[in-house]
């Protein structure tokens, strides 16, 4: 009997994980509860692009943040709460915002459906119209993601840091279900954006004992980033954008990096693998290659699905 209940407990922990496969997730999954889902969340980004540009990028990489820490659950939305630092407030927050585009799309939806959509859904969107906005693809974006309620600020740990090498990019990406090739398509997000001295002193500052430079950066664009640097106490917000168009969805990033004009050491790391290799020069040859494996492994991405139980009405909070 004991051990009739300890294998049926057995089953039912190695069902939870196959409840929550991505392939629930559809893009027609509010077709009947939300039907202009879409629209409104590309109403809320769009208002708030026209006012203030670094909208788009804030809004990808949220929900790249979002995915990486216990799936695309919303976590990265709450707000520290009593004791508990939420992922909000953890370490590498330094360019997170824009989380009223996310409140106002949710405002906007509670009004005609209310209770429906999800915060991590709203994000999700978010994520694609800001690349689609900025000049880069349009896709579909495959909807019924759960909300979490936990966020942990420690957990922010998790996210892969701008100093890894390439074998540490694979093991973070891999332990997500994501391959080298959705690597070096999704390291093209910082087609847009921008970088604080902070993501990048590794590289022209006591690089090594040897060298102060990261010898892989092109001198003279070396020199533009530490004299950007230079003055960083004195300039709050220091640093360099992430590609020579931050504003606009393009290939720039790829050729900039073969250029020795990357930004981040994670970046330059796309360089020391060959098939990763192979990749950068083959998507900075063809926006059209690079626009089709960005959606792909964006799909992928935003389809990391690790938990998430309720729909929230405030994105913010739980209750
Ligand atoms: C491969 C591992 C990655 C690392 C190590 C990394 C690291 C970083 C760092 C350090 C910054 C600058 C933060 C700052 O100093 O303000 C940044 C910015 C950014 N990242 Fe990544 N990132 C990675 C992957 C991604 C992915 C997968 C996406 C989305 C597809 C993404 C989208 C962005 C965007 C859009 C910005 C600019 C943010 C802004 O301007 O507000 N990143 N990333
Ligand atoms: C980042 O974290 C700091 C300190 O933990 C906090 O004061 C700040 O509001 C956070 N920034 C964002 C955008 O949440
Ligand atoms: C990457 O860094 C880790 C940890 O520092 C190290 O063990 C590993 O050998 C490095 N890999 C490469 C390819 O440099």
């Amino acid at each position: 009997m004991a051990s009739t209940i300890g294998i049926v407990m057995m089953m039912m922990m190695m069902m939870v994980p196959l409840t929550c496969l991505a392939s629930e997730l559809s893009v027609d999954y509010y077709e009947h509860t939300c039907p202009h889902v879409d629209s409104i969340v590309a109403g809320a980004v769009h208002k708030a692009t026209m006012n203030d540009k670094t909208v788009p990028s804030a809004l990808l990489r949220m929900h790249f943040h979002d995915c990486f820490i216990r799936g695309c659950d919303g976590s990265i939305l709450l707000e520290s709460k009593g004791k508990n630092k939420a992922e909000k407030d953890g370490p590498p927050n330094i360019s997170l915002h824009a989380f009223y585009v996310i409140e106002n799309a949710k405002k906007a939806l509670e009004a005609i459906c209310p209770g429906v959509v999800s915060c991590s859904d709203i994000l999700a969107l978010a994520a694609r119209d800001a690349v689609t906005l900025s000049g880069g693809p349009s896709w579909e974006v495959p909807k019924g993601r759960k909300d979490g309620r936990i966020s942990k600020a420690v957990e922010t740990r998790q996210l892969p840091a701008p100093t890894f090498n390439i074998s540490q990019l694979q093991q973070s990406f891999s332990q997500r279900g994501l391959s080298l090739e959705d690597l070096v398509a999704l390291s093209g997000g910082h087609t847009l954006g921008f970088a604080h001295c902070s993501s990048f002193q590794n590289r022209i500052h006591k690089f090594s004992p040897k060298q102060g430079i990261d010898p892989s950066l092109n001198p003279s664009f070396a020199n533009t980033l530490q004299s950007k640097c230079h003055i960083e106490n004195k300039v709050k917000n220091a640093g360099s954008t992430l590609d020579s168009s931050a504003t606009y969805f393009d290939n720039a990033y790829y050729k900039l990096l073969l250029g020795g004009k990357s930004i981040l050491s994670s970046d330059q790391a796309l360089l020391t693998h060959p098939t990763t290799k192979a990749l950068v020069s083959k998507y900075a040859d063809s926006q059209i290659e690079f626009e089709r494996a960005f959606v792909k492994s964006m799909i992928k991405m935003s389809s990391i699905i690790n938990g998430g139980q309720e729909i929230r009405l405030q994105c913010n909070l739980i209750r």
